[in-house]
């Protein structure tokens, strides 16, 4: 079954632990935790001291989406901060042998690790590391804000990675635009994680939104 991941972009940070446990009393599978630094991507949004306090107030897996540039810098205050699975930008590196280093690194942690690419990027691009990861992430929408219309072709993304499933172990998480239409079309075509953020949070019943994504 397809595990949704809240973002917690959208939630209302001044009753970050009620929106947190409302989650949880409705079974979302994972946080989704957007790191932006306001350079790789045009917003600033939040840290490794907010993942912190999170990881102390829920049990959740807690998936970390790095949008930020030198993500080898910073990666591990992240893993200090108790993030399950850590998600850097294939755009943010340099070359081959930093996203071998960074991926070795986090691995090395016991942390599980994931490669996101933009909706301009090939999936091409990051096949030579199917092998080390534990999870693609398809931005289906240019990373930076919650709210925004999914781009239809992310969708051919997905089929392309799914057809690699067969000789490779990593799962496919798609992330932006996400509602119960886009939501079913990335699951129909091999998704295995949804993340969404202003479709559960803003929902009237969450609950329902929830069940219409799984
Ligand atoms: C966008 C973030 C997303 C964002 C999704 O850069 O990576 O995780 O929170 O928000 P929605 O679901 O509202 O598109
Ligand atoms: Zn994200």
């Amino acid at each position: 079954m397809v595990k949704i991941a809240p973002s917690v972009l959208s939630a209302d940070f001044t009753k970050l632990k009620e929106d947190i446990e409302s989650i949880e009393n409705i079974h979302a599978d994972w946080i989704h935790y957007d790191v932006m630094d306001g350079h790789f991507v045009d917003n600033i949004s939040f840290g490794y001291s907010i993942l912190n306090d999170l990881s102390k107030i829920t049990d959740l897996f807690l998936d970390v989406h790095l949008m930020i540039s030198d993500p080898l810098r910073y990666v591990d205050r992240f893993i200090d901060a108790h993030a399950s699975l850590i998600t850097f930008h294939y755009e943010a590196m340099n070359n081959e042998n930093e996203i071998r280093e960074l991926i070795k690194h986090i691995n090395d942690k016991n942390v599980l690790v994931g490669i996101s690419i933009k909706p301009s990027t090939p999936v091409e691009s990051i096949k030579k590391y199917l092998d080390d990861v534990d999870l693609v992430l398809v931005m289906s929408v240019e990373p930076g804000f919650g709210g925004q219309s999914f781009i239809e072709s992310s969708v051919g993304k997905i089929r392309e990675l799914n057809q690699y499933k067969d000789y490779h172990h990593f799962l496919i998480e798609v992330d932006g635009g996400i509602n119960d239409y886009t939501g079913k079309l990335c699951k129909d075509n091999g998704a295995d994680v949804l993340v969404a953020g202003s479709y559960i949070f803003k929902a009237e019943d969450r609950k329902k939104a929830i069940d219409l994504l799984k």
